[in-house]
């Protein structure tokens, strides 16, 4: 796949009104077909994220003998081999651009009576893997890295895992779920206790599967010997996907929209209470909960925003919503500072680096710090905007056009479908002037 032929061309000013249906959620489609590919029985998925990363999930899985009907409109069937029925595939396993598939598989092959090799894409390669390595050999898995710590991983069969106790150093809910997956196959109770909450689809996913997981305050702790039942899952709507229509929908004048079916799971919904923060208007209708993740429908209308200093709690919950925050923050009024968040500089770019290069590029006074961002509002001129490959780069400057004074190039966009197929035909109809360009 050609990353750079892919650009997107945003006509500046307009307003965001309707309703939409964003995609499903990523780190929840992820891991249906994990654990379903390792539950007995089958396993129906209905709101399944069909795009990229997600599907280079579903792949390995199939490489690994499991038998998956779909996608097809988000519906997907995965029918179980259990915990010891995947085989060794014939060749390396290719994921993408998906740092959850390659953390999260570490963990759950280290277990296995076979090797496999775990690769991906340019930035994938650069990503640091010792995270999930070094406490993985600590439970007596035996996996190389390159010299540098980063993929393809080698992960050798037949290691007779050991419960441990881990402290995370990182607040990381890929770490935590590495960690549980590989619990599954150890001696004994193998727990993580977090630095500050992250996501928590894994322990709920993993109950809902019928497998016990315990929780004491930040201690999270699994033990070998149960099993997986095959179960319904429905799918939410992504709220990282909808991050970028909460930010658009605040920031364009006259702007009224209704998200639906929006993933509501408390670990997640920092984006909301920092918009909130800076004076959004956010209101959360047919709050309900499906399959153990509560959901709603989100009605976000045009506000002014003020700048904030963003309190540091909110970092893990809002992780990947912080491209579309600094868009909120540059058009808001007064000083905008994060800190606390170097967990941004090795996402699938450099996203503290890579956004305040696009702001500086708009004419907005964006000043990057070690851990955070430092941003003065200001008019925003258009501009040529690289995306570095990164996905919620590319959809961020998409919405910051809608307070732009001239026409957003943003180049190098192709892997918007790592997250969010759809995303030019979604973002029109809800009235972002955008063009999607192939060279
Ligand atoms: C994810 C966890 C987060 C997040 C990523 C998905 C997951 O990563 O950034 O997009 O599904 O567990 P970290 O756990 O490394 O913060």
């Amino acid at each position: 796949m050609s990353q750079s032929t892919l650009r997107f061309r945003i006509a500046p000013g307009g307003s965001l009104n309707g309703t939409a249906r964003v995609p499903g959620d990523k780190s929840i489609s992820h891991r249906s077909i994990m654990l379903g590919a390792i539950a007995e029985g089958t396993t129906r998925v209905t709101g399944f994220l069909q795009a990229e990363d997600c599907l280079a999930t579903m792949n390995a899985f199939r490489a690994m003998g499991v038998g998956i009907e779909g996608p097809e409109e988000g519906r997907v069937t995965v029918h179980g081999v259990g915990l010891r029925g995947l085989k060794a595939p014939s060749e390396p396993l290719y994921l993408g651009n998906s740092g959850t598939s390659m953390r999260l598989l570490s963990g759950l092959l280290a277990g296995q009576a076979f090797d496999t090799v775990l690769t991906g894409d340019a930035s994938l390669t650069r990503r640091p893997m010792r995270r999930v390595t070094e406490p993985l050999r600590r439970m007596g898995a035996r996996i190389d890295t390159s010299p540098d710590g980063t993929a393809p991983l080698r992960i050798y069969g037949n290691a007779m895992l050991r419960g441990i106790h881990y402290d995370m150093p990182v607040a990381s809910a890929q770490v935590k779920s590495c960690l549980l997956l590989a619990g599954l196959y150890a001696e004994g109770e193998t727990s993580v206790t977090e630095p500050a909450p992250t996501r928590d689809h894994s322990e709920r996913m993993l109950a809902g599967f019928g497998y016990p997981v315990r929780r004491q305050g930040s201690r999270i702790a699994v033990r070998s010997g149960g099993l997986l039942t095959g179960c319904d899952i429905d799918v939410p709507s992504d709220i990282s996907s909808a991050a970028f229509f909460l930010v658009g929908a605040s920031i364009a004048p006259g702007a009224d929209i209704t998200l639906r079916h929006v993933g509501m799971n408390p670990t997640r919904t920092g984006v909301i209470d920092i918009l909130r923060l800076m004076g959004a208007d956010i209101e959360l209708l047919n709050l309900h909960e499906v399959g153990g993740e509560p959901v709603a429908d989100l009605r976000v209308r045009s506000a002014p925003l003020r700048g904030a200093a963003i309190p540091e709690e909110f970092v893990p919950l809002a992780i990947d919503e912080f491209p579309a925050l600094f868009i909120a923050a540059a058009c808001a009024e007064g000083e905008t500072r994060l800190s606390g968040a170097e967990e941004l500089r090795v996402k699938e770019s450099d996203r503290i680096q890579v956004m305040a290069d696009g702001l500086q590029v708009l004419g907005v006074d964006a000043r990057p710090t070690p851990d955070g961002m430092v941003i003065q509002p200001g008019p925003m001129s258009g501009g040529e905007i690289e995306s570095h490959g990164d996905h919620r780069i590319a959809m961020s400057f998409a919405i910051a056009a809608l307070r732009a004074r001239g026409s957003i190039e943003v180049r190098d966009c192709a892997n918007v479908n790592t997250s969010f197929p759809g995303f030019v035909t979604l973002a029109a109809s809800l009235g972002l002037g955008i063009e999607a360009l192939e060279d």
